[in-house]
């Protein structure tokens, strides 16, 4: 990028979709309480938030809503003492949430298991006092490397709730990605599986946990517990192995919860990486709970009827925040499923939406696009009228899949919520709330409470229209901590790159109307002849096509323009390339951006490499365009 940062927007995306008359009469936060949060918000951010957290239960009050005396190492609620798990499940077997399904759960051979709060309640218990059976103390750090089920969740719950710190590993990783989190976070016991069912196979997990304990720095652990999932012959080690079932089950159902500072850690989370090293993300207890719950109350609208699902894995951001934390802080039942969203065949989600009734959908952009690139024959195959709120997360939405995803699976009446946010943030944190009016491929506007601003590299607000530096320029409730092990490492990575405000790492554009539209990451910008232009802006107005379901742009070093523009595309079902495609893809991109950006070739491909959660990995494509060294490839799917 040059000196400015400041990023060239090509792309007029013009549509806009009103709420119905109907969402604007039911939803729980109306227009003018919109206005009012907004106003309030703005001139007294800390007494909205305060108001949020009042909704809450807590053993001690706090002292000061926000301590900002040592900055970036802002303290939300200083002095105020509670549990996130007191609030997911203790309350709720007080109130008529008692015996209202609290998780439904549906493996990948088609088994289900459902757990009410007060079953829920009481698991979460006899696994607590598991653990403290095993000598966890307040503080220790709890290693899960799971598949998605009912015990993974349990196993969060009950490490929170006797103060300890879970560090989650999604299932689908290696066991030297696993022991490098292991060794980071000096955690004392793991939890995990035999194996789990994938597409259609069993996959071997325990010996994966076997492998990573064999590392030297991961002698930290005495305890691994191994629950039975697939019936794979594991390996127990003697005295360091042991069986779920065997070690719940002369666990008391009751136990205490820790009473817990406010700003005492919950969890730590390694990021997904899409660009480098994983660092060691810190949420708290207080904080994170008064910002999950407010954002999935607000953004989802919920109702004491509905399922909610969000297609996460438990292992990531999303799955922590929305899979398990807020859905059971606002006590609604969340949905869970282990598998494949493509096994036995492509229906497979529409058969879950309409078999529980799910009525709100929360779900990635890669996995909109696969199941666009079906067509739409398979959600008509399916009843899944019962949903009402539909939501994005995790990449740019190109405005085609947010009008296919909307049409076809939302009818075109339900809200559909693209919400930003990052694992650094806990929460979201821009969105649109079912009562905005939308515009497909932007993420509208910074939620009440939060502020973010568009800038240059000095920090000055670029004008609208023109792109720049994604920033937040005020402290929130669900923001990281700190990195574990690494203070200084935090400040410099997001606080000090541009001085007083947050980094996100994301460029982005502000419209005439306030709306955000998210142009990509920072590190991935495409600097044409002088124009900096974010891959989004490209992939998106490729996928205006037909024939392209999804693409990925980079740049590649050019001799006169500096760059230009190099097109991954993987085609849409039944579609035929050929040099006459190509002319229409260059058509269609100079006729959408105009002659700025200079796409020079384009490679079709069957799919796109990503992270294990999904997101386009185009550092992997540049590498290979240009043979040089892709960087660390663990996060890289393998599927
Ligand atoms: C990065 C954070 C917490 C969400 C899961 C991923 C990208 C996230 C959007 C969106 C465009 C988005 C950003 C962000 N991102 N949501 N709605 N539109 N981009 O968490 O792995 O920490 O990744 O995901 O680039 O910085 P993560």
């Amino acid at each position: 990028m040059d000196d400015t940062g400041a990023l060239d927007v090509l792309l007029n995306e013009v549509r806009v979709f009103r709420p119905l008359p109907q969402t604007i009469i039911e939803a729980n936060v109306n227009p003018q309480e919109v206005t009012g949060a907004y106003r309030l918000a703005q001139e007294d951010p800390l007494a909205y938030w305060e108001e949020a957290a009042l909704e809450l239960e807590w053993f001690r009050k706090w002292d000061r809503v926000l301590d900002s005396d040592n900055p970036p190492f802002y303290r939300w609620f200083p002095g105020g003492q509670c549990n996130i798990v007191h609030n997911a499940l203790d309350r709720h077997i007080r109130t008529v949430n008692r015996n209202k399904l609290a998780l439904i759960w549906e493996g990948e051979p088609g088994d289900s298991r459902k757990f009410t709060y007060f079953e829920l309640y009481r698991a979460v218990n006899r696994f607590a006092g598991a653990l403290r059976s095993l000598g966890v103390r307040k503080g220790d750090r709890v290693a899960v490397f799971m598949p998605l089920l009912p015990e993974t969740l349990i196993a969060m719950l009950a490490t929170a709730k006797i103060g300890a710190v879970h560090v989650c590993v999604f299932g689908g990783f290696s066991a030297k990605a696993l022991s490098e989190r292991i060794c980071d976070s000096q955690a004392r016991v793991v939890v995990t599986a035999d194996g789990f069912y994938r597409n259609g196979k069993v996959i071997n997990q325990k010996a994966i946990v076997d492998e990573a304990l064999n590392s030297a720095c991961a002698d930290c652990v005495d305890t691994v517990v191994v629950v039975h999932r697939a019936g794979v012959d594991v390996d127990m080690v003697s005295a360091r192995d042991i069986w779920y079932e065997d070690l719940v089950r002369s666990e008391a159902p009751e136990t205490r919860t820790e009473v817990m500072e406010a700003t005492d850690p919950l969890f730590l989370l390694h990021t997904s990486g899409t660009s480098g090293r994983a660092k060691g993300i810190v949420h708290t207890h207080g904080g994170y709970m008064v910002g999950v719950a407010r954002t999935m109350n607000w953004i989802f609208d919920i109702k004491p009827t509905d399922i909610f699902w969000c297609t996460a894995d438990a292992g990531w951001i999303t799955g922590h925040s929305y899979v398990v934390y807020a859905p059971l802080l606002c006590g609604t039942t969340t949905l869970m499923y282990e598998g494949h969203p493509l096994y036995p065949q492509a229906d497979r989600l529409w058969s879950i939406v309409a078999r529980y009734g799910v009525t709100a959908l929360y779900t990635t952009p890669t996995l909109i696009r696969m199941l666009m690139r079906y067509g739409s024959q398979f959600p008509r195959q399916h009843d899944i009228s019962s949903l009402r709120m539909l939501g994005s997360v995790g990449e740019p939405l190109n405005p085609e899949a947010w009008v296919w995803f909307h049409r076809h699976i939302g009818r075109g009446e339900c809200p559909l919520m693209d919400t930003w946010w990052q694992t650094e943030t806990g929460m979201c944190m821009l969105s649109p709330l079912p009562v905005s009016v939308l515009k497909p491929g932007s993420v509208n506007k910074p939620l009440p409470g939060v502020e973010a601003e568009v800038v240059d590299r000095q920090g000055q607000p670029v004008p609208p229209g023109k792109g720049g530096f994604l920033v937040l320029t005020k402290p929130w409730p669900g923001m990281l901590q700190t990195l574990w092990n690494d203070p200084k490492g935090y400040a410099q990575a997001y606080w000090e790159k541009i001085p007083g405000v947050y980094v996100t790492g994301d460029v982005a554009r502000k419209d005439e109307d306030g709306y955000f539209w998210i142009q990509g990451r920072a590190d991935e910008v495409i600097n044409i002849a002088g124009h900096n232009i974010g891959t989004a802006e490209i992939e998106s107005a490729l996928c205006v096509h037909k024939a392209v379901a999804e693409a990925a742009v980079v740049g590649v070093p050019d001799k006169i323009k500096g760059e230009v523009a190099k097109a991954f595309v993987v085609l849409s079902e039944g579609r035929e390339l050929g040099e006459d495609l190509v002319r229409e893809l260059k058509a269609m991109v100079r006729r959408e951006l105009g002659p700025v950006v200079v796409l020079k070739s384009v490679a079709f491909v069957e799919s796109l490499p990503r992270t294990k959660a999904g997101k386009i990995l185009r550092r992997v494509l540049r590498a290979q365009e240009l043979g040089v060294d892709p960087g660390d490839l663990s996060v890289l799917d393998e599927e």
